[in-house]
């Protein structure tokens, strides 16, 4: 008596579980971006990055890439997305970092959030004083780069 409760309840538990239908897969081919990771971003608008300060240390040079996906007046839900590639003997090497502003609207630097991620992991990177820097420009939005 035991044993049949115990496989009623069994194929109960087993009925009301979800199923992975056919072709649905549960494993993703990248990871999952839920942290802030801008998904796609490569096919957004590319613009050019002025540079206003070249590293005096070659080894701290980099080579930059920045794509824009902007309201129209660069407002709540602009997304900036600027590449770090390594660079040395002025060549483009690997993708080091990959630093995105997000206008989320919040109180802080004119509503621009600041992160950074390893673009393999697509994880947060300890961010690097970002609005430290970017302070100077506070007059400019926060901005290095002309959006226009
Ligand atoms: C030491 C100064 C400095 C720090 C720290 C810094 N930035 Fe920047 N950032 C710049 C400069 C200069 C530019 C202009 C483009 C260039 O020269 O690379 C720039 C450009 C950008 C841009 C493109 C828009 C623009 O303003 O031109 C983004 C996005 C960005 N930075 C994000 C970040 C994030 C995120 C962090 C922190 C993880 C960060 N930055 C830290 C100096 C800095």
């Amino acid at each position: 008596m035991r044993s049949f409760l115990l496989i009623v309840s069994l194929s109960i538990f087993l009925t009301a579980c979800p199923r992975i239908r056919k072709g649905e897969s549960r494993v993703n081919a990248e990871p999952v971006a839920t942290n802030g990771w801008p998904a796609g971003y490569q096919a957004w608008s590319k613009i050019h990055p002025s540079t206003l300060v070249p590293g005096p240390d070659e080894t701290k040079q980099v080579a930059r890439e920045l794509y824009v996906q902007a309201t129209p007046d660069a407002g709540v839900g602009t997304v900036l997305v600027k590449e770090l590639y390594a660079f040395a003997d002025g060549a483009k090497g690997p993708l080091q970092s990959v630093a995105v502003m997000r206008r989320t609207g919040g109180v802080d630097n004119n509503g621009w959030e600041f992160m950074a991620f390893d673009p393999n992991t697509k994880q947060k990177q300890p961010e690097a004083q970002c609005v430290g820097c970017h302070s100077i420009q506070e007059d400019n939005d926060y901005l290095f780069s002309s959006l226009r």
